[in-house]
């Protein structure tokens, strides 16, 4: 079974923005991506802006060839952005101002948080997007998920991707593999990202769960030294399993 890849971009519009030049340009960089497999392009645009833009993200709807995949809080301001957007997919996520990355996902047992992203989901879905949380592997997560109806989960995989030791390894794979399990059978795409590279994406392939994963630092890392087409056409490899 051959499985989705988003590649994440951001990194690439990093490096731009650490001189506020014009390169490298996220669109070349979201079209060898596709060219190499991508199967979708996906971006965070972040309160701070600190590496995607606003431009950017007109500039990718327009170029991407596959699907454009959009995370994002649901503040008003976000809201408004994909309104006028369109983004085929939109990814909630959380976002806590000076986090380095995304700290975890969003919590929809909190019911301020699950009003807020019930309502976001309604219109986002009315806009034309698919919608995907992002969030903890908890059954709790997912049985909200479906609640504020989103379609598609993607599990956060930091906790697994951040263990030390072997032990947390394994007990963070298969609180994964259950969460993973449980959303598959009630009928959500099932989605995973967060920390994952070359060395530790090929036990959550091989659990045959996951039907995408969306990778960013390790690819834009790797291709530093590879090019990025190469870099995008190895971790493909990987997912076919
Ligand atoms: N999925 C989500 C929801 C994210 O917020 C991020 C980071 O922006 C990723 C996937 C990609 O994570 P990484 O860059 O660690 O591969």
């Amino acid at each position: 079974m051959s499985v989705a890849l988003g590649v994440n971009i951001d990194h690439v519009a990093t490096v731009r923005q650490a001189r506020r030049v014009t390169y490298p340009d996220p669109v070349a960089a979201a079209q060898v991506a596709e060219a190499a497999g991508a199967d979708q392009i996906t971006v965070h645009i972040r309160m701070d802006r600190r590496h995607i833009q606003d431009h950017d993200l007109f500039a990718l709807k327009d170029a991407v060839a596959t699907r454009l995949n959009v995370e994002m809080t649901s503040s008003p301001e976000m809201m408004q952005i994909a309104e006028q957007l369109r983004p085929q997919q939109v990814t909630l996520v959380p976002e806590r101002p000076g986090e380095i990355t995304t700290e975890g996902g969003l919590d929809l047992s909190n019911s301020a948080a699950f009003s807020e992203a019930k309502t976001a989901v309604g219109e986002l879905r009315h806009w034309g997007a698919d919608v995907a949380i992002f969030a903890d592997p908890d059954l709790i997560q997912v049985d909200a998920t479906i609640r504020a109806g989103a379609t598609i989960i993607e599990f956060n995989t930091a906790a697994y991707a951040e263990a030390t030791q072997d032990d947390e390894r394994k007990q963070q794979l298969s609180r994964l593999e259950v969460a993973a399990r449980y959303a598959h059978e009630q009928g959500l795409f099932v989605a995973a990202g967060h920390g994952l590279h070359f060395e530790n994406v090929a036990p959550l392939v091989a659990l045959g769960l996951f039907r995408e994963f969306n990778i960013g630092h390790s690819l834009i890392a790797r291709a530093v030294f590879s090019g990025l087409d190469a870099a995008v056409r190895d971790m493909k490899s990987l997912l076919t399993s």
